[in-house]
């Protein structure tokens, strides 16, 4: 029989190593590696002997099975983002930063289950009993027969759980604050966190509970200590929010039982969470049309389109190497765009700081955008105002060509909808779909959109910041040949 080895697990990123680190190589966190006995571990039956193994049958694809069954919460942006329901047997992990209103969240959404005659039961090993209650008669909800209990160890969960009716759903908050026995380790440390999860999934897995565990984030936005929990749950959803802004985007992160990409947008109000059903209204609110910089991005956040404002700032750097700074979008996206304006648009960015945001905290993972992003940058350089009714979408290829993107119907319908009268994107766009309600602006080259942004600049800033090297080429330096004018 090989040998019991034991390990070294690192309590900030949960990696593991042979021998005793100082420093763990995966994270780089210092004094982080714990010993661990190997009978701990997930690959602990793994050192089982050779040759003792159970012989079970194999099966094929076909046979029965039945669609997972769902349970609806009735918050259409919570459904949303869990694919149509909560799946019985299904475990979700809720990450977010503290404060952000996951609790405030789950005890709403509980409250919607309970009520429809579900047994609900609402673990908190953060908040005593009475403070649970406070909240939920905040909201109203007090009336509800959520069963609640202040716990912190596993196994008496489990062991309370298990007597009486199963219940339909589960909430754990947070799975940080849970302890077993089965470890040796103190509460708070990766292999504890690893080991209840693996407790609670294996309950949902047997009983048929749906289990709803909450993660704190790390301040870098990973959910802390174990990314192990992530792989073993079936979804992981992240709660996201701005510092100061009142609105919270539920995000699909993994999803077995459904698409990634939804999103589900709530407003936290005094009176909890309310939903969102119009976020593209949300994201433009407050938006200052006649400023330089500013592009109106029609964008699709899995099934549902929704309009964000893309800002950037492009100015002349007083460093020796200019910044490039963005949030909420894709770093590699950007120096990708401001590549291709040099290269095909003419454009000269090395003197100049380029920044860019999209409004609102939203965080955007499609290539659509590099047009609206595009469109933003070189509005800042050249100073000029973008017109306020249209809206952007398109793919920058290397080539400087924009591609068309999926989707282009349902993004013109939801321009529309929000006053916009007309959008910017390839050729194309529509092929195979049912007309929009827009007129199409076709914009086929990023030279063409250099070159019909720069001619809508003051004529002060048409030649560009004037510190030698011209930053902005003369319209005719831009424009392809037979380029057509986009706008
Ligand atoms: P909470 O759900 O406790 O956050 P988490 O569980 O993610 O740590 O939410 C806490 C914040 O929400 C707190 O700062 C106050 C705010 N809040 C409201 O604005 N309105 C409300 O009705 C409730 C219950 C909370
Ligand atoms: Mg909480």
């Amino acid at each position: 029989m090989a040998k019991a080895r034991t390990n070294y697990v690192c309590q900030n990123c949960g990696a593991v190593a042979q021998r005793w680190q100082g420093r763990c190589e995966a994270c780089e966190a210092w004094n982080s590696m714990v010993e661990e006995a190997p009978s701990a571990g997930i690959g602990a039956r793994a050192a089982r002997a050779a040759g003792k193994g159970r012989v079970f049958a194999l099966e094929g694809l076909q046979g029965a099975h039945r669609e997972a069954p769902r349970m609806l919460t009735g918050i259409g942006e919570l459904d949303r983002v869990t694919g149509g329901g909560f799946v019985p047997g299904s475990v979700l992990l809720i990450g977010g930063e503290p404060g952000i209103g996951k609790s405030t969240l789950l005890i709403q959404a509980c409250a919607r289950m309970a009520a429809s005659g579900r047994r609900v039961v609402y673990i908190s090993g953060e908040e005593a009993v009475a403070q649970v209650r406070l909240r939920a008669s905040r909201l109203g909800l007090a009336q509800t027969p959520v069963e609640l209990a202040a716990e912190t160890s596993v196994d008496d969960i489990i062991a309370t759980l298990q007597t009486g009716a199963t219940p339909a759903l589960v909430v754990i908050d947070s799975i940080q604050t849970m302890w077993t026995d089965a470890a040796e380790a103190s509460p708070g440390t990766v292999t504890q966190v690893r080991m209840s999860a693996q407790a609670l999934i294996r309950y949902a897995k047997t009983s048929g509970a749906c289990v709803i565990m909450v993660g704190h984030v790390t301040k870098d936005g990973q959910i802390a200590g174990p990314r192990v929990v992530e792989h073993m749950v079936d979804a992981v959803a992240s709660f996201e929010g701005e510092g100061g802004r009142q609105f919270r985007i539920l995000r699909a992160v993994k999803n077995r039982f459904g698409p990634t990409d939804e999103i589900g947008v709530f407003e936290m109000t005094g009176g909890g969470l309310a939903e969102v059903t119009n976020p593209s209204a949300l994201f433009l609110a407050g938006r200052d049309g006649a400023a330089p910089g500013a592009a109106v991005f029609a964008g699709m956040e899995g099934t549902r389109p929704v309009l964000v404002e893309i800002q950037a700032l492009v100015a002349p750097t007083s460093l020796g190497t200019p910044r490039r700074a963005v949030v909420g979008w894709d770093p590699a996206r950007l120096s990708m765009v401001l590549a291709v304006l040099e290269a095909h648009g003419g454009l000269r960015l090395g003197q100049h700081d380029v920044y860019l945001n999209v409004a609102g905290g939203l965080r955007i993972d499609e290539p659509a955008a590099d047009l609206a992003a595009a469109a933003a940058l070189v509005s800042s350089l050249c100073g000029a105002v973008l017109p306020g009714d249209s809206v952007f979408f398109g793919e920058v290829a290397l080539s400087g060509a924009i591609r068309p993107v999926a989707h282009g119907g349902q993004r013109l319908k939801e321009a529309a909808k929000l006053g916009f009268r007309a959008a910017v994107a390839p050729e194309g766009s529509l092929e195979g779909q049912e007309k929009g309600p827009l007129a199409l602006t076709p914009c086929g080259h990023i030279a063409a959109l250099v070159a019909d942004i720069a001619a809508r600049a003051p004529a002060r800033s048409r030649s560009g910041e004037g510190n030698g090297e011209r930053a902005v080429p003369r319209a005719r330096d831009g424009a392809r040949e037979g380029a057509s004018r986009a706008f």
